[in-house]
């Protein structure tokens, strides 16, 4: 029996996509016409579907591989998160990000995070000479844009920060979070989508943590693609990984700590988390020569753009 590794075989199928696709994409998105951002969207969801259906039609595939596509078709959902819907009262989705919040500061996800971004801000802002400008895509309650100050302010390196998030209440309630200590934090409404209203190049570095596996396929590349246009020197992306054992974790764990609302969106986070062959080949059709490794114990980094 072959020994050839499940996340190998996926790794080769998004490779040898998005060598055959990626330069006619990054063309579309290039040719910045009218409607190319869709054209480039339904594209990426064309390819991932033929990605999907090979995965799991492969022939004489490894058994590794057979048990990974049967995990994957398992736990796999389309169920949307209360915080993807429009309509989930504002007070419901404020409790969620600041249990999300909590969370985060109890998992230190904040000083992992900067553990791997830090010495590119301080390379970043030695190579430019003035504050990076940095965006934070889908910010929430703002917990990471107040961490990020912290380590501006402790490690001496000026950085213009900037919290954009989809929901005009989200923005108010990190505002208010932000308010007292980091007032110089920037906070806009920004669709990760659509972000037609900034220019290309306005920030130096586009951050987005925790919000991938909120978007379908085709919109994880255009959220890439937007990111990579608006930030002169690429982007930075965590997400939750996706790790079969999360799910059993997350499930005994967690009711223990939070209310039915978190625990609902983050089972259901835990179910949609792409893997890294799927990261790699989506980014990889947003842009050049991305970079895509765990981030321990429970995230996957994806970078890419002009290089950070
Ligand atoms: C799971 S939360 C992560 C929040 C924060 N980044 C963190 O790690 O604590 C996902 C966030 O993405 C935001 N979001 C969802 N769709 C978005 C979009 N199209 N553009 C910008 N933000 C979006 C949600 O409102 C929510 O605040």
């Amino acid at each position: 029996m072959s020994r050839t590794k499940p996340t190998r075989v996926r790794r080769d199928l998004a490779s040898s996509l998005s060598s055959e696709h990626g330069p006619a994409l990054r063309a579309i998105l290039k040719s910045g016409e009218a409607g190319s951002l869709d054209r480039f969207e339904d594209a990426v969801s064309d390819i991932w579907r033929g990605y999907r259906q090979a995965a799991i039609a492969m022939r004489d595939a490894p058994l590794a591989h057979r048990l990974y596509n049967l995990w994957d078709g398992l736990t796999t959902t389309e169920v949307l998160e209360l915080l993807d819907f429009p309509e989930t009262p504002e007070h419901v989705r404020a409790r969620i990000l600041e249990q999300l919040g909590h969370f985060n500061r109890l998992s230190r996800f904040a000083p992992t995070v900067l553990r791997a971004l830090g010495p590119r801000l301080t390379r970043l802002s030695g190579a430019i000479g003035r504050p990076v400008r940095v965006l934070e895509i889908g910010c929430g309650d703002g917990n990471f844009c107040a961490a990020m100050s912290v380590w501006s302010r402790e490690h001496g390196v000026p950085l213009e920060i900037t919290g954009g998030d989809l929901f005009p209440e989200t923005v108010e309630q990190a505002r208010a979070n932000l308010a007292a200590e980091h007032g110089d934090v920037a906070l806009e409404v920004i669709d990760a989508l659509d972000m037609r209203g900034v220019e290309g190049g306005a920030y130096d570095l586009a951050i987005c943590l925790q919000t991938l596996h909120h978007f379908r396929p085709g919109k994880v590349a255009r959220a890439m693609a937007e990111a990579a246009r608006v930030s002169r020197l690429g982007f930075f992306m965590v997400d939750v990984a996706r790790i079969p054992a999360l799910l059993t974790i997350s499930r005994l764990g967690l009711p223990l700590l939070y209310d039915e609302a978190f625990v609902h969106d983050a089972l259901i986070s835990v179910r949609k988390a792409y893997s890294r062959s799927d990261l790699l080949l989506l980014a990889s059709l947003a842009s050049h020569d991305p970079r895509v490794r765990l981030l321990p114990p429970f995230h996957t980094l994806v970078e890419g753009g002009a290089g950070i």
